[in-house]
């Protein structure tokens, strides 16, 4: 059996490896009318990986109805969902129809960004109805809350936001499965969960072999109503996993760098259509898919990764409230400009190949890469600066402080700490 293990995250404890030294390659690099050489550092080989991905994937129109196969019959089943969008467009219908012959209990009001203290209210249900798989409908919050709750109603060695602040291991969880509504997050093919907690306002993560999804259903149908800021959202936090994957350092990895430009650019195409015509399902189905993709383990697979933008978000939203792709249409660019010497190549090869900007110098290219990228978020109509949510550098020390007190060393060189996160700030501004 194929076996991955998703890196996502764990990352910014493990130590991706140093560059090795400079070895000069030429590669030929082409236009219409003419070939440019290239010198590229050629740094190390693709780190070794374990790989491994129990989700399986039932994608297209009217799958829901499969439900009722895919949950035994004998199950007591929780059905969780978010703040009522499922009611409006016919997926809670869909799911009722499916389970008309199990046992159903349901816990409804998950916010985005879901609280720990009202998770905390489905792991009682839960637990007093000794429920025995979870069904989350809904989006990224819906199934990383659900992922939650599947592990705290197993944890018994004190209160279960241990998990989240200090790494608790998760021994055992509840079976889950997920019917998802808003493709962002990639949570429903990987076993991360990021859970906030309203007191303290902490936003949190954990990774666990133990909540991947058993099965998710993916209908683009049921994202025909997403409003357009979620819609928007979604593609920005795909974008933004496969950039925090790819932007980093060659390890000369050209299959997953293809992959990773192959969604990309899959993105970047099919935005407009869904724009245009949220009714589009040859583009919700292509956007569903790359998001899936985008952090599902497979391209992360042996690759340098960053998630730097990705932490300094989730400070953003847990003190600002800024949705969660918000953050990251900002931080990206910054972080981009801020190391780009060190993730130049890497910049370069996306202009040439992805926007076919073919200059012969990488220094330029990875500039004007940069540029796309922030012209591509504003065309979706996404603020890239944080003064546009009137947010000022008053608030830039809590941000790097947060950061610090947990220990994080950021990037894939760990070399963004506090200093660097408020200069990356200040050119968010
Ligand atoms: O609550 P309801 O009424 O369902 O409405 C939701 C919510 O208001 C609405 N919505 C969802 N599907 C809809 C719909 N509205 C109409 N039609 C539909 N089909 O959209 C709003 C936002 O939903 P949410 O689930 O919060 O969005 P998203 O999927 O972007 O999830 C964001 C959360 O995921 C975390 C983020 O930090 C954030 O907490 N992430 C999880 C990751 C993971 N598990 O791997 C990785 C990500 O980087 C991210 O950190
Ligand atoms: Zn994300």
């Amino acid at each position: 059996m194929v076996t991955i293990e998703i890196l996502f995250y764990s990352c910014l404890y493990v130590r991706q490896g140093f560059p090795s030294p400079a070895e000069k390659i030429t590669q030929n690099g082409e236009s219409s009318s003419f070939s440019v050489f290239r010198y590229t550092e050629r740094q190390s080989n693709m780190f070794n990986f374990t790989y491994h991905n129990p989700v399986k994937v039932l994608f297209g129109k009217g799958m829901i109805s499969e439900l009722s196969h895919l949950i035994p019959k004998t199950s007591k089943v929780l059905i969780l969902y978010g703040g009522g969008s499922i009611k409006k467009n016919g997926v809670y219908e869909q799911v009722i129809q499916a389970l008309k012959e199990h046992k159903i209990f349901e816990f409804s009001g998950i916010e985005p960004n879901p609280y720990y203290e009202t998770l905390m209210k489905a792991v009682e249900l839960g637990k007093k109805e000794q429920v025995d798989f979870l069904l989350a409908v809904g989006g990224g919050s819906v199934a990383d809350g659900t992922k939650f709750i599947a592990a705290a109603m197993e944890y018994s060695l004190g209160d279960p936001w241990d998990i989240l602040a200090k790494g608790a291991a998760v021994g055992k969880a509840v079976p889950l499965g997920c019917v998802l509504t808003l493709p962002a997050t990639g949570s429903e093919m990987n076993g991360n969960s990021v859970v906030s907690k309203k007191s303290t306002q902490e936003k949190l993560f954990f990774n666990s072999p133990l909540v991947y999804p058993q099965f998710s259903i993916l209908d683009p149908e049921t994202t025909f109503t997403l409003p357009v800021r979620q819609t928007v959202n979604g593609i920005v936090d795909s974008f933004v996993h496969v950039a925090e994957q790819y932007f980093t350092y060659n390890v000369n990895t050209p299959l997953q760098d293809r992959q990773s430009e192959a969604i990309l650019e899959t993105l970047i195409e099919e935005s407009p259509k869904v724009l245009k015509n949220p009714q589009d399902y040859a583009s919700r189905a292509n956007i569903m898919w790359c998001a899936t993709q985008a952090l599902n383990g497979l391209i992360g697979c042996g690759v340098a990764q960053d998630w730097a933008t990705h932490m300094i978000g989730h400070e953003i939203t847990a003190l600002h409230g800024l949705d969660h792709a918000q953050t990251l249409a900002i931080v990206l660019p910054s972080i981009l400009k801020y190391q780009r010497t060190s993730k130049k190549q890497k910049l370069a090869q996306f202009a040439q190949r992805v926007f076919h900007v073919l200059l012969g110098q990488e220094e330029e290219e990875s500039i004007q890469s940069i540029q796309k990228i922030e012209e591509f978020f504003q065309s979706l109509g996404i603020a890239t600066k944080l003064s546009q949510y009137k947010i000022g550098s008053e608030n830039f020390e809590e941000i790097a402080n947060r950061l610090e007190k947990r220990g994080m060393k950021l990037g894939e060189h760990q070399n963004i700490c506090k200093k660097e996160v408020l200069e990356i700030l200040q050119l968010s501004l």
